[in-house]
């Protein structure tokens, strides 16, 4: 059993990377495409790694997290994994993907796998062997449970009351085998067994097959959903309080058991034995407290309170002190979006309502100051350090056939557009027909163009980047919320050793004054997102409309 008491080990000086680096999550659908089909590949993505690291024009990011290349039917978006040693010929061959691990390793920048291990597809040969009967090696590597009962008319009755994510039962009734099996997501997604000792050896040595390719590390798809209470009681339901089935039923039994420590601890053992290594856990509809349990030196935790806050400073300050109480001296992740969800942007500008070109270019910047100082590992999604907004993908053009399955459309469509490279035809993503539309403004808003200037949204992120790598206090300093007598202003400190950095955002279209707090030395302006001059500041300052600066002083001026 993990000690959840323990207090987090300081990591080795080699292999800070997954607490002082900044991680970038690459979508490989839509990143580059290299061969004309119109959806991203292996080959686009190694073609654009100077944009991400290593060259002198680079972001300066240090590490990609790839979303799953695995053979898959793609009925989610390759999260319904048919074969996990193998690269889907839509994004290349192992062939690539080895070169892609030395491309990123010759740059200094680390890969992280995702690994889908809730789940797999039904097209995988462990579910098409285990679906035909009770009996032979497969039989007990995934969730099969007899009817609970036979209706009138002669239907199964499932075996509890578990709703999918997805919308519907969770139980699917096989006729070949005469059982019902589980399905977290899709129908086309069955549960695997973790309780089946195959079953564990099989996911084990799939993780070092990874391992051995030089894989840095993994982002664990639904970690907390692998293990359900040994018995599969029904989940107690909670009067009306969402408007999904999920939301009206307290998932005491379909996730977040006790055991699950025990089997994180095998996986991490495995993972720890190559040093260097590090894991991302993505939380499945759990809260924050959940997240903590969950966390271990080099094994970070997503939790989605930033995720979820909305674009005003009361917000932001309050999702921030949550996360400063709940995290203590453990480590945070920060995301702001990821392919599951409307891009921050467009979430924030439609919050705001109408607004000009020069409000979503200074609100992209704000919200990457705050993402690229608060503490914690970011992690940024593609198209962001351009300003990338949500596209709009109507119901009978959608792709995302898992989400159209939602009794509500979630439209996660809208923000896995493909990356705007230049101005060329299809933005420099593809010589053919784009597997999504491009977003409206690829032909101004891209990488090339953006490039050239040194007042857009990427030279920001740039600064920002090279900024958080010099400064310790951004890196790895402890976090205090401080009041600058401006309700619409964030403002906080960040501390380490004899660095203080104060980051101040403004989150409406006033001008307005600031008052900063007392400091030994004089204040001086770091990086401004409106400006790039950096004055020195006496002890008020003028905030302009989404104005972001980062100030800075040291003990010694
Ligand atoms: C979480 C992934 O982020 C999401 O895209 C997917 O649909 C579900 N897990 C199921 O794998």
């Amino acid at each position: 059993m993990i000690d959840q008491s323990a207090s987090p080990a300081e990591p080795g000086a080699d292999d800070r990377w997954w607490r002082d680096g900044v991680v970038y999550q690459v979508y490989p659908r839509s990143f580059a495409d290299s061969n004309g089909d119109g959806v991203g590949d292996l080959a686009g993505l190694i073609e654009h790694l100077d944009h991400l690291a290593g060259g002198p024009e680079s972001l300066g990011v240090d590490a990609i997290w790839l979303s799953p290349i695995y053979p898959s039917p793609m009925l989610d978006g390759g999260y319904d994994v048919s074969d996990y040693s193998a690269v889907d010929p839509l994004f290349g061959t192992l062939a690539d993907f080895d070169r892609l691990i030395e491309a990123c390793h010759r740059r200094g920048t680390r890969v992280i796998l995702d690994l889908v291990m809730n789940h797999t597809s039904s097209q995988h040969p462990w579910f098409v062997h285990s679906r035909q009967s009770a009996s032979g090696p497969f039989a007990d590597f995934y969730l099969w449970r007899d009817p609970s009962g036979w209706s009138a008319d002669g239907q199964p009755e499932p075996p509890n009351n578990w709703v999918s994510w997805f919308g519907g039962s969770a139980w699917e009734w096989e006729p070949l085998r005469g059982q019902f099996y589980l399905h977290t997501f899709l129908p086309e997604q069955p549960d695997v067994n973790w309780r089946s000792p195959a079953l564990r050896r099989a996911m084990w040595s799939m993780v070092k097959g990874w391992l051995g390719h030089g894989v840095d590390g993994f982002r664990l798809d639904v970690f907390n959903a692998f293990l359900k209470a040994a018995d599969l009681p029904s989940n107690p339901e909670i009067a009306a309080s969402g408007s999904a089935p999920w939301d009206r039923q307290e998932h005491r039994y379909d996730k977040d058991q006790p055991e699950l420590h025990e089997l994180l601890a095998e996986f991490r053992a495995i993972v720890d034995a190559r040093p260097g290594t590090a894991t991302v856990g993505e939380l499945f509809t759990s809260g924050i407290d959940v997240a903590v349990a969950y966390w271990a030196p080099r094994h970070l935790i997503f939790d989605w309170v930033l995720l979820d806050a909305t674009w005003t400073a009361a917000s932001f300050r309050t999702a921030i002190a949550a996360r400063e109480a709940a995290w203590g001296d453990r480590w945070p992740t920060i995301a702001l979006s990821n392919h599951d969800h409307s891009r921050h942007l467009s979430r924030y500008l439609d919050a705001l309502g109408p607004h000009d070109g020069h409000a979503a270019d200074a609100v992209a910047k704000a919200a990457a100051t705050i993402e690229l100082t608060l503490r914690g590992t970011p992690f940024l999604y593609y198209g962001e350090e351009i300003g990338a907004q949500d596209i709009t993908v109507p119901r009978e053009l959608a792709r995302d056939r898992a989400a159209l399955r939602m009794p509500e459309w979630w439209n996660r469509d809208g923000c896995r557009a493909p990356m705007a490279w230049s101005g060329a035809t299809n933005a420099g993503f593809t010589s053919g027909a784009p597997w999504l539309p491009l977003p409206p403004d690829a032909r101004t808003r891209n990488v090339e163009r953006e490039a050239a200037s040194e007042r857009s949204v990427l030279a920001h992120y740039r600064r920002l980047l090279a900024l958080r790598r010099r400064s310790p206090a951004l890196r790895s300093g402890d976090l205090a919320l401080v009041d600058v007598g401006d309700p619409d202003v964030l403002a906080y400190l960040r501390r380490a050793g004899d660095e203080t950095a104060l980051v101040v955002v403004r989150f409406d279209g006033r001008t307005g004054k600031i008052e900063l707090p007392q400091a030994a030395t004089p204040w001086r302006v770091a990086l401004s997102s409106h400006d790039l001059a950096t004055p020195t500041v006496g002890s008020r300052l003028t905030l302009r409309p989404f104005e972001a600066i980062v100030l800075a002083h040291t003990m010694h001026g």
